[in-house]
């Protein structure tokens, strides 16, 4: 984030990683060795039932543990909840929905803290362990590598058309059980094969994230549109306008650096611009494990495990889009 360039950074020597790279997890290494991850992460509701919002918010906010070959051990809430005019009952779904996540990934929750607001907001704080030799961060990205994704894109398009009753059948239920896995076995299956550098698609969208990442790392990238999952039903939300205000901030951010093909059409550079809510992880492997990679995702069930462009040494943060 731009404002966070102004920031003094620490000169702590335990400080691994912090908001001074890209990366949205920080890391801290104790007296014994022990790497500390941090992270956090709360919005407002982007589903209307509270316990799928308590949920979807929860795997979000464990996604940059993962993201970093991290496993998430404690967790606090934040709450914000107009107390006085909504329904409490509300509240204990939307922290039921969080529990039961944090439950499925043996994440224990200590506690959290509450404030009132007039619009309800949920999230968590999070911290975990990273072994040093599994530590992944959006650094490291190699010209050759190849560039694996391991969730559909479209969650933003899809829920904006679903609060206008306009997204098509059967694209809820998709885009909700997206928003649901955890990353936690595309990390699994990235520390198996050792990668490059990793980085959760999320609000930057996936053209946002990518460019962070190559820039970062001093390389340019190339997506083949034809190879990237679409969440069902997302272009024709796409298509319908159904786009939300970050998404659109995306795509005029990432113009510049995008050189598009032959054959690819505004609406396709929409849906890469998309910001999702718990997206999938963008993985850079090294060519010769990137079969390895695929392997690994597919024994896991992990919901999409494609290779959707690769890594040239181009213009750096330059992201080419050809069918
Ligand atoms: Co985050
Ligand atoms: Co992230
Ligand atoms: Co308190």
């Amino acid at each position: 984030m731009q404002v966070l360039h102004d920031m003094p950074t620490s000169d702590d020597p335990h400080v691994i990683v912090s908001f001074d790279m890209v990366d949205d997890a920080g890391v801290y290494e104790l007296d014994d060795g022990t790497m500390l991850v941090q992270t956090v992460d709360f919005f407002t509701p982007i589903v209307d039932d509270p316990y799928t919002f308590g949920r979807v918010a929860a795997v979000n906010a464990l996604s940059d543990v993962y993201a970093m070959g991290g496993v998430p051990k404690t967790a606090l809430n934040i709450v914000c909840f107009p107390v006085k005019t909504l329904d409490l009952a509300i509240l204990g779904a939307i922290l039921r929905g969080g529990a039961e996540v944090l439950a499925r990934a043996g994440v224990a929750l200590l506690g959290g803290h509450t404030i009132e607001d007039a619009e309800p907001k949920y999230g968590l704080s999070v911290t975990g362990i990273v072994e040093a030799e599994e530590m992944v961060t959006s650094a490291g990205v190699r010209p050759g590598d190849k560039l694996v994704l391991t969730k559909p894109l479209g969650s933003g398009v899809i829920t904006t058309a679903m609060r206008t009753d306009q997204a098509p059948e059967g694209a809820g239920e998709r885009v909700i059980a997206m928003m649901l896995e955890l990353n936690r076995s595309a990390s699994e299956a990235m520390c198996a094969v050792g990668v490059d550098a990793c980085t959760d698609i999320t609000g930057f969208g996936l053209l946002g994230h990518a460019h962070e990442m190559a820039l970062v790392s001093g390389v340019g990238l190339r997506f083949f549109m034809n190879a990237i999952p679409l969440i069902s039903g997302a272009r024709e939300c796409a298509e319908q306008g159904s786009v939300p205000g970050g998404s659109e901030a995306n795509r005029l951010y990432v113009m510049p650096y995008l050189k598009i093909g032959e054959g690819i059409s505004e609406i396709d550079v929409v849906l890469l611009a998309d910001a999702q809510t718990s997206g999938g992880l963008l993985i850079a492997v090294p060519p010769e494990r990137e079969q390895d990679l695929l392997d690994e995702l597919r024994a896991r069930d992990v919901h999409a495990a494609v290779t959707i462009g690769e890594v040239v040494e181009g213009r750096v943060g330059e992201m080419e889009l050809v069918a």
